[in-house]
């Protein structure tokens, strides 16, 4: 192992995020993966839960010990079901290590959000004020150093990207926004349940939790910062029968009639020098595009007016299980550490996906 490596961990590794994870890190040049844990698949091969990783690693998972991650890992992933992840950020940070976690448990920074949306007391509201928001093109100068990153969820993700840009320059009549987010199914994890099985998920396009989904309440946060102002986000998810992808539309008002073109020159300011960023606008694919970031770190982001009404659509397709969870997990850790934000990441989208 070189100086420059760094010894990760990933604790929840026979997952779908856990997976990803281990497909980024196990070629990433500045990283040795030591340590990976499931319950259920300890003292067998990584290879055997990711047949995909043959090749890639002799690993096997392990129980989750204390002592043994104190050994082996001076930076553990957590990519764990939301509540679980409590149960172990406090000590992993105590005892030293940084800590990258996937789940919701460190995104809010205000605890009475995780009574409204999550229903509970938040036991560690000190670390929710440490935590640092995982997602680079807004916090990249508060992640470098940080010792505990709270990578945001994959429709969030979605949503702020497409919307921070327009939303930053005060343009919108309202900032009540719709965010609108069609999501493949590997977003429900590696279990199937009633609604993530893949003969009830085929060939449907269902929306849930219509009433309120969680991943309002991170837009809200940092789509407020962005705009210096209270934003407020109604999100409504649609399961849709892809496997990866999440695709957010989100609607809004302008407040006035807007030069198009300036609008364009401001998005592309808003992320320039963003390597994950790109802008889509004409050519035979006008619009985002969940089929052309599949595989990859990539936000494509766009937007359409529709004068007549003064509408305006922002767009943002993401790979729900990179730029929305492992991809970005692991863009947030190389800013953390001081490296190229695309270190290990330089993966270019699959064609066709
Ligand atoms: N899937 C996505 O698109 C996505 C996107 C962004 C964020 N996330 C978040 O990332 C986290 C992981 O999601 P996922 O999709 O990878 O889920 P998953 O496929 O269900 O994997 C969960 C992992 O956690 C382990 N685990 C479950 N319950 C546990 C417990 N009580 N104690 C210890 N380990 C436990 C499981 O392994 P064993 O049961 O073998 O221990 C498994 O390795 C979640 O918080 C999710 O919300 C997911």
């Amino acid at each position: 192992m070189s100086s420059e490596e760094v010894r990760v961990a990933i604790i929840g590794a026979s997952g779908y995020t856990g997976g990803e994870l281990l497909r980024l890190l196990l070629v990433h040049p500045r990283v040795k993966v030591t340590y990976v844990t499931s319950r259920e698949w300890a003292g067998k091969p990584v290879t055997l839960v990711h047949p995909n990783l043959k090749g890639f690693t002799t690993l096997t998972f392990s129980q989750f010990s204390w002592d043994k991650v104190g050994e082996k890992a001076d930076a553990v992933f957590l990519a764990l079901p939301h509540k679980v992840s409590l149960e172990y950020v406090p000590k992993l940070l105590e005892m030293g290590l940084q800590v990258i976690d996937l789940s919701a448990d460190f995104r809010l920074k205000d605890p009475e959000q995780y009574k409204y949306w999550y229903g509970y007391e938040h036991p560690h509201p000190d670390l929710l004020k440490k935590a640092v928001y995982g997602l680079p093109e807004l916090h990249y100068d508060e992640l470098k150093g940080a010792k505990l990153i709270a990578s945001p969820g994959c429709n969030a993700t979605a949503t702020i990207l497409a919307a921070a840009p327009l939303v930053s320059l005060g343009f919108l009549e309202s900032y009540n926004l719709i965010s609108d987010v069609k999501v493949g199914s590997s977003e429900g994890g590696m279990k199937p349940r009633e609604g993530s099985h893949h003969p009830e998920r085929e060939n449907t396009i269902r929306p849930y939790e219509a009433d309120g989904h969680r991943h309002a309440a991170e837009a809200e946060q940092e789509l407020s910062l962005v705009a210096k102002r209270d934003v407020k986000v109604s999100l409504v998810p649609h399961a849709v029968s892809s496997i990866r992808g999440a695709f957010a539309s989100v609607h809004g008002w302008l407040s006035t009639s807007v030069d198009e073109m300036e609008l364009w020159k401001k998005t592309v300011e808003f992320y320039k020098g963003r390597k994950f960023i790109r802008i889509i606008r004409g050519g035979l694919h006008p619009l985002p595009d969940s089929k052309f970031v599949i595989g990859s770190n990539f936000a494509d982001v766009g937007f359409a007016i529709e004068s007549r009404l003064k509408r305006v659509t922002m767009f943002s397709a993401i790979d729900n299980l990179m730029k929305g969870a492992s991809g970005q997990a692991v863009q947030a850790f190389n800013v953390s550490r001081g490296w190229p934000e695309d270190e290990g990441l330089k993966i270019p989208p699959l064609r066709p996906a």
